[in-house]
């Protein structure tokens, strides 16, 4: 049975088993700020980083299968005083052995409620061009912006577009 929990700090289980998780993800060919092959010390200091910073700037969830970690998600609401309505949604993941099993969906689906409950009525994300996350994000009546040629490198160090979506939470 999968469970979506919100994570406020991490044992060293749940740090070994995110390291686990980004580097299949990113190694399994994702554009989430990475190229391939990912090291384990650079995906271990990426989610120390993230633990650190999480509070009111940045809120992070799991999504565990029979007590395994198998997907998380991370919302950025805006700190600024015009933007205090709006958050980013970033670095949706799955493990490659749990997709296909409305896992991301659980994540958005509490994403949204979160950001629901706290007045983040206006969410906005980027998801490489083509990529299946664009599929799903438009599955869950995300808006699609436009398009920014060559915004970012795919695992492989090749340019690619991204694709700027919002969904706006109040409509
Ligand atoms: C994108 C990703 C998170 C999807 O995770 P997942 O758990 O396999 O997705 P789900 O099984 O929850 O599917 C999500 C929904 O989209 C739908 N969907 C999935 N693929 C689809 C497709 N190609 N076309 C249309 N709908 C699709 C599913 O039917 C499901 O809807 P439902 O819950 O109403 O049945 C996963 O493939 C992943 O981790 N990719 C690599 C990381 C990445 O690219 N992240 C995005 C960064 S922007």
């Amino acid at each position: 049975m999968t469970s979506i929990r919100r994570l406020e700090q991490a044992t060293p289980a749940e740090r070994q088993a995110l390291t686990e998780l980004i580097l299949a993800t990113v190694n399994g060919g994702a554009s989430i700020g990475f190229l391939a092959p990912l090291a384990p010390e650079v995906a271990e200091a990426y989610w120390q980083g993230v633990l650190v910073s999480l509070g009111p700037g940045l809120v992070l969830w799991v999504a565990e299968h029979d007590g395994r970690i198998v997907g998380s998600v991370q919302l950025a609401p805006s700190l600024r005083q015009n933007g205090l309505h709006r958050a980013d949604l970033m670095k949706l993941m799955v493990h490659p052995s749990a997709r296909g099993q409305g896992v991301s969906s659980r994540l958005l689906r509490e994403v949204e409620r979160f950001a629901r409950g706290v007045g983040r009525t206006l969410l906005v994300l980027d998801s490489e061009l083509g990529s299946t996350a664009e599929s799903v994000y438009q599955h869950h009546q995300w808006q699609r912006v436009g398009e920014i040629p060559g915004y970012a490198k795919d695992t492989g160090g090749v340019l690619r577009s991204t694709v700027v979506y919002y969904k706006n939470l109040s409509s």
